[in-house]
């Protein structure tokens, strides 16, 4: 690894919070009766302290107070939400802690916006120190920050700040620390460069392979949802994708069977209601087929690129449907699975678990049902006292989600368990 400790600024370098930041800024100057300023003038403001900003869209210094204070009315209110983490920023941070690094975060952000952003965004467990500014104190110097953001007694020469403004490139430079150019936030490259840049990332996966040089970065994560038919982990799966691409993770949603082109033809031909003649052998066959392309192609190529997979069923699906359901036997189809399974186990498997009286309602309302959701209950019977016995030989790899519920009370389960994982809480 190349830097001991890492400082980075917040806006503009660790999330895309424009939106909440302009926004906020144009009311505060329409609160002052200040003539708006176009989107473009107002992209200059995102990141340097405020007092700065106003000074220069015109405002008299004695409403500067005040316009401060419209500013963060709105802030706190709807603002700092307005906000999404840049893709690969978890990781990347995530990385730097496992290597050894000290992470902080050094902003001119009131200090308790900057923390209850970075918990919002599941980044605040990723840090050692957050540094931000004191509400009574708003006239922020970049340098005193990244002073404080260091440990005491901290090795300059081991030290970077990365950051995206002229503010970031010059403090580092002016504390001795080595000056990184977030090249994709707000302030371009050549005002990186001028500042001070030692070095300019393009985009976050740029800005990982600098800091962690031969260091391993984190790997990708494997996420499973399971379900009998009508559980409703579709829904939640679509759910999960949006909370993590707010919060910068990576994400590659997939299913079974299908998930690539070749395993979506085999699919059609699995799950056609007119293949009614089709053999118990030949439908697990079939799955497990389409398993292999699927991970191959799909799955493997994710994870290797550091990514979350997300994957509507798995090898469970036919250990419960096939094994169980049809009565085929666990060894058989563990057997004729061996091939598809290079990647490993999944990390993480969500079970939903659901009456069976609610499933069937469920499934009655939905789309078509496919060849398989016309079994007979004591067919779904099975399945479901297989995934019951599959959660106690794994409890590790299991967590029950109750999907009786609400969708919005199943999802703050689905979130608990996904955040539970990734922040290694468990
Ligand atoms: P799908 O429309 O994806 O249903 P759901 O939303 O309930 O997942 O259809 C997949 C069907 O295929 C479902 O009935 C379960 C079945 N299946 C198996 O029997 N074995 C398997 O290995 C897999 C992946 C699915």
């Amino acid at each position: 690894m190349r830097y001991q400790y890492v400082l980075f600024d917040l806006d503009g370098t660790l999330t895309e919070s424009g939106e909440g930041i302009k926004k906020s800024i144009a009311y505060a100057l329409s609160m002052l009766g200040v003539p708006p300023l176009s989107d473009a003038q107002l992209d200059k403001y995102i990141g340097p302290p405020l007092y700065t900003s106003f000074l220069e869209s015109g405002v008299p210094k004695q409403d500067i107070s005040r316009g401060e204070d419209f500013f963060h009315d709105r802030y706190h209110e709807v603002g700092w939400r307005e906000n999404r983490v840049y893709p690969g920023i978890p990781r990347l941070l995530k990385s730097l802690r496992k290597n050894g690094a000290f992470v902080a975060v050094a902003t001119a952000k009131p200090q308790v916006f900057a923390e209850k952003i970075l918990r919002h965004f599941c980044l605040a467990d990723y840090v050692d120190r957050i540094v931000g500014v004191e509400l009574d104190n708003r006239v922020s110097e970049k340098t005193a920050l990244i002073e404080r953001a260091l440990p005491e007694g901290a090795d300059r020469a081991k030290a970077c700040m990365v950051g995206d403004r002229l503010f970031d490139m010059e403090a580092a430079k002016a504390t001795g620390v080595f000056p990184v150019g977030a090249g994709y936030g707000y302030g371009s490259t050549e005002e990186l460069v001028r500042s001070g840049a030692e070095w300019v990332a393009g985009d976050v996966r740029d800005l990982t392979d600098f800091l962690l040089g031969d260091s391993p970065a984190e790997p990708g994560w494997f996420f499973t949802f399971e379900g009998t038919d009508g559980c409703g982990k579709s829904t939640q799966i679509a759910m999960a994708e949006q909370w993590l691409s707010e919060r910068g993770y990576e994400t590659v949603v997939t299913r079974e069977p299908g998930g690539c082109p070749i395993s979506e033809r085999i699919r059609q031909v699995v799950l056609d209601v007119k293949a009614l003649g089709m053999t118990d052998e030949c439908e697990a066959l079939l799955f497990a087929a389409s398993r292999a392309q699927h991970v191959h192609d799909t799955i493997l190529p994710a994870l290797r690129a550091g990514k979350i997979v997300l994957c509507d069923r798995f090898l469970d699906s036919s250990i419960a449907y096939q094994a169980h359901g049809r009565e085929l036997g666990e060894s058989f189809v563990r057997q004729i699975n061996a091939p598809a399974l290079k990647c490993r186990q999944p990390d993480r498997t969500l079970y939903y678990s659901v009456d069976a009286d609610t499933a069937a309602e469920r499934v009655r309302k939905g789309s078509q049902p496919d060849r398989i959701e016309l079994e007979k209950a004591a067919y779904f019977d099975r399945v479901r006292r297989a995934y019951e016995a599959l959660l106690l030989t794994e409890p590790n790899r299991f967590r029950r989600v109750d999907a009786n519920r609400s969708i919005s009370e199943v999802f703050e389960d689905t979130k608990a368990c996904l955040r539970d994982f990734l922040l290694d809480k468990e």
